[in-house]
């Protein structure tokens, strides 16, 4: 959908600034692995080839952005830094009232601190797991209703990210008044990357004006949304997608942002909204835990950074190049016969590991066997997203998360078509050999955001 005249992809960047990768040999590996309880984050850095964990955090900053943090103003209130910082949001989301904050999980704490709260459901397309973590923590239920579509791995469709409006509906109908507020996802990290459409962002938003529920976006990779609705909502082909990002938050009341991905740096965030009320509440709650709101837990210079990435990520070239590699990964993997979540996402390919692991019951967590095989046969560190990050225990019986899927999230500017070629020879040969992968068992682990911290043993 996305190609181009020519097969090779071509990074729309030359590199100034190179860094070594770490290369293992596959004994040094078993014995890391060993060591990390097979736990991929307990590994160091330095001991993974390419690391496919996630992407954020983990992009390339330009030589604009480097530039930036040179004009930081680091005083402690009204930084110019952070009137910078404002207009550049404001300008792309037009909500009023602008609070940076140190990453995505910040906005969430302070938005759930207080619209959250015991008796409260908070709907969206699917919370991320950190968001799903602030919400429930706060005391409040966090309801996914997804399209049953994004259920079925196999079928292409164009939006799979979208929410299901009727269910939203329901929810509203009947308990409306616990609804502080609804969220969209975009695109929808936690089932497959897919994004969602404007038809359904309005749609999504003309029920909320019905029933005066506020909408906000998870905005984290808002600008690979946009890119997604130019190439797959017709009406939109000829829009740049600055234009449709401007679009899809004027359909909103507010939103969080984790800058670490589309906003392509390192550290950064913010939570953005119109209305002064809720601005003035969570300012009260930022000053305790973030800091001032003029700089909310970041240097002057992160908020420079953030800035220029915020408007570099819309560039064409550049969004063309990322949706496209990421698709090439996705097309390779399945001419190994390696089955993902169909299409591709904006950022990551998910492979579906109860499939392709199908000796391996859920119990045994399928996705993380893999994600440790694929260390294992290659130095290549991925993530689980299925029943480690997902299952639940329930009077010490065992609940499997309703996916197994190892997620490859590609890092922003950071990895060439070559690497991803080599990705795709490993996972070639993984798929000659995988009966012999073998499940694992948790040995140790807390409750809350499990596999952060589990350790693991195989069975
Ligand atoms: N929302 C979405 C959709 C996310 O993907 C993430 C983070 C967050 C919120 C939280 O942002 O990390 O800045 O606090 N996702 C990362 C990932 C961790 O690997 O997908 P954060």
């Amino acid at each position: 959908m996305s190609k181009s005249a020519w097969n090779t992809i071509i990074e729309p960047f030359k590199i100034k600034s190179v860094e070594p990768l770490g290369f293992t040999d596959p004994k040094e590996r078993e014995e890391i692995l060993r060591q990390a309880h097979y736990n991929i984050f307990k590994i160091p850095a330095d001991k993974v080839l390419i690391d496919l964990l996630t992407d954020s955090g983990t992009a390339a900053m330009s030589a604009e952005q480097w530039g930036a943090l040179m004009r930081g103003d680091e005083s402690y209130a009204g930084a110019r830094s952070f009137f910078v910082f404002e207009k550049t949001v404001r300008d792309l989301t037009g909500y009023r009232e602008i609070l940076p904050v140190h990453q995505g999980r910040a906005a969430e704490r302070i938005l759930f601190g207080f619209v959250g709260g015991k008796g409260k459901v908070i709907p969206a397309n699917t919370h991320f797991d950190t968001t799903r973590a602030n919400v429930e923590v706060s005391g409040a239920e966090a309801l996914d209703l997804p399209v049953p579509e994004a259920w079925n791995f196999h079928t292409g469709g164009s939006f799979k990210g979208d929410m299901d409006c009727e269910a939203l509906e329901k929810v509203l109908k009947s308990k409306g008044k616990s609804v502080p507020l609804v969220i969209l996802t975009i695109t929808n990290n936690s089932l497959g990357g897919q994004p969602v459409s404007m038809k359904n962002i309005k749609e999504v938003s003309r029920i909320c004006k019905k029933y005066r529920v506020p909408l906000f976006l998870d905005a984290a990779r808002f600008a690979e949304n946009a890119y997604f609705i130019k190439l797959r909502e017709q009406c939109y082909a000829s829009k740049t997608p600055r234009a449709i990002a401007q679009e899809m938050f004027s359909h909103a009341d507010g939103c969080l942002m984790s800058a670490k991905k589309d906003g392509l740096v390192n550290m950064g965030g913010f939570l953005a909204m119109n209305d002064p009320h809720w601005a003035q509440k969570a300012r009260e709650i930022e000053i305790i835990g973030e800091g001032f709101p003029t700089y909310g837990g970041l240097a002057g210079r992160d908020l420079e950074a953030m800035s220029q990435g915020l408007q570099e990520v819309l560039d064409e070239e550049y969004l063309k190049y990322r949706i496209r590699s990421v698709e090439y990964l996705g097309e390779g993997l399945q001419e190994h016969g390696v089955p993902i979540v169909e299409p591709p996402g904006g950022h990551a390919v998910y492979v579906n590991a109860k499939e392709f692991l199908g000796h391996i019951p859920p119990e045994r967590f399928p996705a993380q066997a893999l994600v440790c095989a694929l260390y294992l046969e290659a130095g290549i560190r991925t993530v689980e997203i299925g029943s480690l990050m997902f299952g639940k225990r329930n009077n010490g019986k065992f609940i499997p998360a309703k996916m197994e899927l190892l997620r490859l999230a590609v890092p922003r500017r950071v990895y060439t078509q070559s690497h991803i070629d080599f990705v795709i020879e490993v996972f070639g040969r993984l798929a000659k050999k995988r009966e012999k992968i073998q499940g694992l068992k948790i040995v140790e682990a807390s409750p809350i955001l499990t596999h952060f911290t589990a350790k693991l043993a195989p069975v």
